[in-house]
């Protein structure tokens, strides 16, 4: 099943070759969209920029391009308006033919991939002995759709946990626990993380206030480093505490990670910075190991380095980048690597990259891409906290998602006078609040800010999960109601295309494809939920207007295979968010 506009771009081709001659192969026929839907369904907007190549009037390229476009079997006889647009109506035989191709294949109309890449997606990456903050549950939620997208079209994907699990921070934690609650450094599970977190506090207070301290704790980082097995086995254990609670979170989600934390990485720091210094790239400044790259300056407007060894040895954030860099492409063989962080971070990707690609690490074929996210805000437009003005933990934030669902749904049955199971509520509860949590935040262009409302995302009404969700149980409805097989039905029914609502929904189906693919280009997903939004919006339309378990045969299996196709691509295209369906809610 091919999409309606690859179709249209190669009979365009055609035209334009027939009619004007080889050298104009390739010549885009700039389709969009109609501009009014009554001109049709597409627009093709090349005769202007033709005739002034040509130097002849549009109107008349146009009119040429039409007597040499074969194109009756998609379309009705094509239209030119104004100064030389050519309007397309698609042929409601062609569309029908076309949604039946899309219900007999399991993939909807979505080919897998011709060229499948390796790509590396790094995102989520929490650090240890911190809670994971609401930066990381966008990270997490935008990651894992992005590579659910690129797993689907066919791409090989890792899922990179890049966790902060190295540094000087470790040797402060150890050296003050190590004071306060040394058992902590030799017993599993002694801590939970809202501990560490606390202990993680006041060590750095006591850091910044005590000479004696801080040297101790440099001492515990050259044990660290230099492999001293009792700070190892400390270390070691203060990361399976963290890990083991960020699997809560993860097995809550559904996401699945590769764990290749900072640490991994450690081993492969000096060889960075011994080929910065061969390729004539280091510059030391305050005794400190810098690289400089053109187009990166401070407030002041001095050139701003990017450092990658201080001056008492240690390694920071940026060398650990350079050295997963080169792992991710020399190891891995990534053609395409992806970091998912807040955009806060985007100057220092920008300037890591920049120098990977000075140092020459980089080849052509590899893409290299941030995708940043904007804020979490709270109602009154800022950063969002709790009342005390801490950071939200996440466990919180999802818990309460799940509570409020449960009270909405328990007032909707009583409401409705229907009887559940526990069972029934808790797992309905736990679905949509954890989808409506998902969805709020990719629904969002991701580089803007989002406000978090429960009562927005929990909405039955809306560009909401619970609005998507409703769509599809309400064709689950309709399955139970009439005893539909649906397998059997999309195998063999006609699919028969007459009133305006059938029309629109159908149209809107076969954009899935071209959707999709898109989303896996420009990392998008809140363009899949728009697109899902107006289906539900157009399938709710159709089913008022037209008659399906009432409606006479054939046009009864025509509606049901509409039905069941708007099921399937809701499942799937939520599936790609990370998102489940539900049979009833
Ligand atoms: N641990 C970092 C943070 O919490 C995010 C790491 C992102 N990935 C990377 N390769 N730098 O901000």
């Amino acid at each position: 099943m091919f999409s309606t506009t690859s179709q249209l771009k190669a009979r365009f081709d055609k035209a334009f070759t027939t009619a004007f001659g080889e050298n104009l192969a390739g010549t885009d026929p700039m389709l969009t969209a109609a501009s009014n839907p009554n001109f049709g369904d597409f627009q093709c907007n090349a005769a202007m920029s033709l005739g002034k190549k040509l130097g002849k009037p549009p109107r008349a390229i146009a009119q040429t391009i039409i007597e040499n476009l074969d194109i009756a079997d998609i379309c009705e006889t094509p239209e030119i308006a104004g100064p030389g647009f050519i309007n397309l109506k698609l042929k409601p035989a062609y569309l029908e033919a076309q949604v039946r191709a899309m219900a007999i294949d399991s993939r909807l109309g979505i080919a897998p991939t011709e060229t499948p890449q390796k790509v590396a997606i790094d995102f989520s990456s929490p650090n240890i002995a911190k809670e994971m903050h609401v930066g990381h549950l966008r990270s997490t939620i935008i990651g894992d759709a992005i590579a659910r997208i690129l797993e689907f079209l066919g791409h090989d994907v890792i899922r990179i946990n890049h966790i902060g699990d190295w540094g000087t921070q470790f040797g402060m934690l150890i050296a003050y626990l190590r004071e306060v609650h040394p058992e902590a450094l030799t017993t599993a599970d002694s801590l939970d993380l809202g501990d560490l977190v606390a202990f993680y506090r006041q060590a750095k207070q006591r850091f910044d206030a005590d000479e004696t301290f801080k040297e101790t704790a440099r001492q515990e980082v050259v044990k660290l480093q230099s492999g001293a097995e009792d700070t190892r086995r400390a270390w070691k254990l203060l990361c399976d505490q963290s890990r083991r609670e960020f699997q809560v979170i993860y097995n809550l989600l559904d996401i699945k990670l590769t764990e290749r934390g900072e640490s991994f990485y450690n081993p492969l720091l000096p060889a960075v910075v011994e080929d910065l210094t061969s390729l004539g790239l280091l510059v030391e400044s305050d005794g400190a190991k810098c690289v400089f790259v053109d187009g990166f300056t401070n407030k002041e407007g001095e050139p701003l380095p990017l450092i990658v060894q201080k001056s008492d040895g240690g390694y920071n954030y940026a060398t650990t980048d350079l050295a997963a860099i080169r792992y991710r492409i020399q190891e891995d063989g990534a053609k395409r690597i992806i970091y998912v962080t807040d955009s806060g971070q985007a100057n220092h990707f920008a300037q890591v990259f920049a120098v990977a690609r000075k140092a020459n690490w980089i080849p052509e074929d590899v893409e290299i891409v941030h995708v940043p996210f904007g804020l979490v805000c709270g109602e009154d437009g800022k950063r969002l906290k709790t009342r005390s003005g801490d950071a939200v933990r996440l466990q919180d934030l999802l818990d309460e998602a799940i509570v409020r669902t449960r009270a909405d749904l328990e007032t909707r049955l009583e409401d409705e006078k229907r009887q559940e199971t526990e069972e029934f509520i808790t797992h309905v509860s736990q679905v949509v609040g954890l989808s409506a949590v998902k969805y709020a935040d990719l629904s969002q262009n991701r580089a803007s800010n989002y406000v978090f409302s429960y009562d927005k995302m929990l909405a039955l009404q809306g560009n909401t999960a619970p609005y998507m969700l409703y769509a599809y149980v309400r064709v689950q409805g309709i399955r139970r109601k009439g005893g539909i097989d649906f397998d059997n039905l999309d195998a063999g029914a006609k699919v028969i295309l007459e009133s305006d609502a059938e029309l629109v929904l159908a149209k809107h189906l076969l954009q899935l494809n071209e959707v999709v693919n898109a989303v896996g280009g420009d990392l998008l997903p809140n363009r899949i939920c728009q697109y899902l939004f107006e289906l539900s919006q157009k399938f709710n339309q159709f089913f008022e207007q037209c008659p399906v378990l009432k409606a006479e045969e054939p046009l009864r299996s025509s509606r049901l295979v509409l039905c069941d196709l708007t099921a399937r691509t809701l499942q799937l295209g939520l599936g790609l968010l990370g998102i489940q369906v539900l049979e009833r809610m």
